[in-house]
């Protein structure tokens, strides 16, 4: 209790007043007018969140350039048409109490169709390393334009009514390309050093605050460290600290990695624990004294309230746990923990799915998400009996979701439990977090009045004697036995039989398939077995980034 009163404590920065210290942190969304424009899915996802009740809000990525944009989607205020849209977003945060930066954003050379285009620029012609095409390198003019294009969208960000901005800096796009030596070449007064390499991100600083004035809060979202080979570590960015703070930067939110960085480490995987990262955000703090947030991987109220407690940082920010559970804090706060979904870093519903499939934002553990324009809210006027076959996690939340809408639903597993390949999945190392949501579901099915009927195989029989309203199928999957010769033999088995302990590895093993299923049995038997050997077929990049 001691340390939630640190995060729901207030904060003044500049006119702004913030209720308390949790920061909703800028994600894409992909839910705008493909024009550009705010649609009414982005301002009912906004208003959602903003229910949740942080102190800050902060939008996603808006393009303040049109050189600049990361997908052809994404939102904008490069003209002064945008501002009306921008207003909605602002109105919804404002509606519930919350403060809302915008985040201002210009992609440089990570814009996959602008480098098709040959449209992408950079502080150099280095190829993009997940793109692998080069940009064309900017000219004083392009410097000049840009820098005034950031300040321009931040002057519309104040007319559309915003609290803050705030200016994108992080995780390799045009600022960090800039600040970075592995992608800044330059022999001018804007390369080579690291005060000159600088100096772009505070030419924009400067003329930000120009066109916004003097008490308007500025944010510069920093990776602070690239994590990447030969990339900058904060001791090496620690020296520039101080100049960004005198060119107008009010917050720095201390974010971490690049495009190119391996293991995801900026949405990082449950390989990271929470908070991993508040050492970065401590040295910031230890350089200059504006407010700094931290970031990565916090889903407890809790937590974040100590690290504020101890001085590692101001504010805290909770990502992805605003896509699992945007009531998250209100809960914490009237002391029902218990009930919340906590995020499980999966990253299959937001980023990899925004990012491989240029779909839209969803959560795979919470079905509002980015649907809630659709989600039904109400309970159901005609209550149906629904049966659900599988207790797998599709079926639990279904099962979860009938119930919540007062239908009369009952549940069938023909396993003894519930959980389906999850409770196998969550045996490999570091997801231990998938099999604390699963029970947590089971729980929430069971308090929803669901009745569960495990260790029972639905027959068409019964279905055609019992006679319910509808009949949702969660069977889930069966894995795919390729016909390889000897597969049949004994000392042959599935990933499954390994993480049931159903069978005991040898001294050697050969695990074929290096999917994630794959590699998660590599690791799952390492110090088990002596020697293990992954089978591939394909060469297969997963590439994340944000
Ligand atoms: C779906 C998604 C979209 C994101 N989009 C942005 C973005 O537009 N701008 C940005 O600075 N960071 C973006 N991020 C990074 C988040 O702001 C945050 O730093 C990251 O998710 C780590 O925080 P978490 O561990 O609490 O989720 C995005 C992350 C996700 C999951």
């Amino acid at each position: 209790m001691d340390s939630l009163h640190y995060l729901f404590s207030p904060l003044r920065i500049k006119g702004m007043e913030l209720s308390n210290r949790a920061v909703m942190p800028p994600m894409g969304t992909n839910l705008g007018n493909p024009d550009g424009t705010v649609s009414d899915a982005n301002v009912a996802y906004l208003a959602r969140r903003a229910k949740g009740r942080p102190g800050l809000l902060i939008t996603e990525i808006v393009g303040v350039h049109p050189s600049g944009l990361a997908i052809n989607t994404q939102l904008c205020a490069f003209e002064d048409r945008f501002i009306p849209g921008l207003a909605k977003l602002a109105q919804a945060a404002h509606a519930e109490g919350c403060k809302v930066a915008m985040q201002i954003h210009h992609a440089g050379r990570e814009s996959f169709f602008m480098l098709a285009e040959g449209k992408a620029i950079a502080p150099s012609a280095v190829p993009s390393l997940i793109y692998r095409m080069p940009p064309r390198e900017m000219t004083h003019d392009d410097i000049a334009e840009i820098t005034n294009a950031f300040g321009s969208a931040a002057r519309r960000a104040r007319e559309a009514g915003f609290d803050a901005v705030e200016v994108h800096g992080a995780h390799g796009y045009l600022l960090t390309q800039f600040l970075s030596a592995r992608s800044n070449r330059r022999e001018d007064e804007y390369g080579g050093s690291l005060e000159n390499r600088a100096r772009f991100i505070i030419d924009i600083l400067s003329e930000v605050r120009r066109q916004v004035g003097e008490d308007f809060p500025i944010s510069l979202r920093l990776s602070v460290e690239e994590f990447i080979e030969g990339g900058y570590t904060v001791s090496d960015i620690a020296p520039v600290f101080p100049a960004f703070v005198a060119a107008g930067a009010d917050i720095i939110h201390a974010s971490f990695g690049t495009h190119g960085s391996p293991g995801g480490i900026t949405t990082a995987p449950p390989e990271y624990e929470p908070g991993f990262a508040v050492p970065l955000a401590r040295r910031v703090k230890d350089a200059i004294s504006v407010p700094v947030i931290a970031v990565g991987r916090f889903t407890d109220p809790e937590l974040a309230g100590s690290v504020i407690k101890r001085k590692e940082a101001d504010l805290v920010a909770f990502g992805r746990q605003f896509l699992a559970d945007p009531d998250f804090l209100k809960k914490a706060g009237e002391g029902r923990r218990g009930n919340t979904r906590f995020c499980i870093a999966c990253n299959q519903g937001c980023i990899e799915r925004l990012m491989l499939g240029e779909g839209k934002i969803r959560c795979a553990i919470n079905p509002e998400t980015g649907q809630e324009l659709l989600y039904p809210q109400e309970r159901s006027v005609k209550p149906r009996r629904i049966w659900v076959i599988g207790a797998g996690p599709a079926g639990l939340t279904a099962a979860c979701e009938a119930a919540r809408l007062g239908h009369n639903v009952t549940l069938f597993e023909k396993e003894s439990l519930t959980g389906g390949l999850i409770r196998y999945g969550a045996s490999a190392p570091h997801k231990h977090v998938y099999r604390e949501w699963i029970e947590w579901l089971d729980g929430q099915v069971r308090k929803a009045g669901v009745e569960v009927k495990t260790g029972t195989r639905v027959t068409p029989e019964m279905i055609v004697s019992e006679r319910p309203d509808h009949v949702i199928i969660a069977q889930g999957s069966e894995p795919v036995i390729p016909p390889i010769p000897g597969i049949d033999a004994s000392h042959v088995c599935t990933a499954l039989d390994i993480f049931e302990g159903a069978v005991t590895p040898g001294t050697s093993v050969v695990i074929i398939g290096a999917g994630f299923v794959g590699m998660e049995a590599a690791d799952f038997l390492t110090g088990k077995a002596k020697t293990i050997t992954l089978v591939e077929v394909m060469l297969i990049f997963l590439v994340i980034y944000v």
